[in-house]
């Protein structure tokens, strides 16, 4: 059997050669703990410094401005359970402000300060397509919000927010705003000198880096407590040894992100708009999620086809040879519309009908053409399966 055509970069993405060959090195001989004195420790100490370094300049930020995580949702758990936590303490503020189509790594860990720390978690409205509605967010804004968290992209319909103008907002009532940014810094500079974000959450994995590191921006004096205690690694606000071989290959991740950036943007952009448009002109009771390809992430292509079980679709793309996503919550059985798509009002019999295709750097316009030419064949397949 020929290897699948990965359209699921979404996901998570496969690791850059360039990046492999940066960390191997680590792996090996540069294992020392990086808080030990003597010369192994200060050979990791300084491996790390220099990682530091570089996610500060490519972000404009200080080096001490970048805690190390394990993940994307720990950097969000730490963004808004930390932040949420301190700012209660230092000003007894006790409402969030969310997004209401967080990541689960914001919606879930905002649920729980909701249940087990007594928060008022409020959700901002948006309009169809998921983009936060500015004008109606003013009039929620107070000195009682603890902290504002809305991502920068959608992983399930790739919107992006207007994240200078929500920043901006919230400067306004010095509300501390967080960013998750887990796939919207996998295509874009994250510049924190020109933006009025004061936490920005980032994962490695989305970035043709490896799995298992993130890394949280959080501006000097923004308040925050840690979530993990333990030893005053990463500043005092996440203890653990520091993983050193997965740091030196998220820095060296982010440096591609940043020199081949606008490069990527321009072979995935066409491709994109390929997708988004045979699929709209090709398959009946076909519509797009999400926002216009000019305020949506670059690679991705998010639909809903009327009457039709997404996960079963997810299954016959598969063997094809196409690997894709749905945006429904179970793999099988009795799947549930997300919540998402349900939030922006589609029925279940839309919403149970979701595809998510995202292209990668190295996918090619053949693959494109050729996962266009059986997908309606494949949608076809499903509906009447589904009778
Ligand atoms: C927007 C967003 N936030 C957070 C996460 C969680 O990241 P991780 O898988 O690195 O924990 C993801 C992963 O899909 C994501 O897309």
């Amino acid at each position: 059997m020929n290897t699948p055509t990965y359209l699921d970069y979404g996901a998570t993405t496969p690791i850059d050669r360039r990046v492999l060959s940066v960390m191997l090195p680590h792996l090996e001989s540069t294992f020392g703990n990086p808080s030990s004195l003597h010369y192994w420790g200060q050979q990791a100490e300084r491996v790390l410094d220099e990682s530091r370094q570089t996610m500060a300049e490519l972000m404009g930020a200080l080096p001490s401005e970048i805690i190390f995580t394990s993940c994307g949702s720990e950097s969000d758990n730490l963004a808004l359970r930390g932040g949420a936590l301190a700012r209660r303490e230092a000003a007894g503020c006790n409402r969030i402000l969310i997004s209401p189509i967080e990541h689960p790594a914001i919606s879930n860990t905002a649920a729980q300060l909701a249940t087990q720390n007594g928060f008022v978690i409020e959700t901002l409205p948006v309009d169809s397509t998921g983009r936060i509605l500015l004008e109606e967010m003013k009039i929620r804004l107070g000195a009682d919000v603890a902290l504002v968290s809305v991502m920068a992209a959608n992983n399930e319909i790739g919107t992006l927010n207007p994240i200078p103008e929500i920043g901006s907002l919230c400067r306004e009532h010095q509300i501390p705003f967080h960013s998750d940014a887990v796939q919207y810094g996998a295509h874009f500079p994250v510049d924190v000198s020109n933006l009025p974000v004061d936490m920005v959450s980032l994962g490695a994995h989305k970035f043709y880096g490896p799995k298992g590191i993130g890394a949280l921006y959080v501006r000097s004096g923004t308040p925050l407590v840690p979530v993990q205690t333990g030893g005053s690694q990463e500043f005092g606000l996440r203890a653990a040894t520091e993983n050193v071989p997965l740091i030196a290959g998220m820095a060296k991740a982010f440096q591609l992100v940043q020199e081949e950036g606008s490069q990527r943007i321009q072979h995935l952009v066409p491709l994109r708009d390929k997708m988004i448009r045979d699929v709209l002109k090709n398959i009946p009771g076909s519509r797009l999620t999400g926002a216009d390809p000019d305020s949506r992430l670059p690679n991705h292509a998010s639909f809903v086809f009327e009457g039709l079980d997404g996960n079963l679709l997810i299954q016959v793309l598969d063997s094809e040879g196409y690997a894709c996503s749905s945006g429904s919550a179970c793999k099988t059985g009795d799947p549930k519309p997300s919540s998402v798509l349900t939030h922006l009002g589609y029925t279940p019999d839309w919403a149970l009908g979701s595809l998510r295709v995202t292209l990668g750097k190295d996918t090619t316009r053949k693959a494109v053409s050729r996962f266009l030419e059986i997908l309606p064949g494949c949608v076809q397949r499903v509906r009447e399966a589904d009778q």
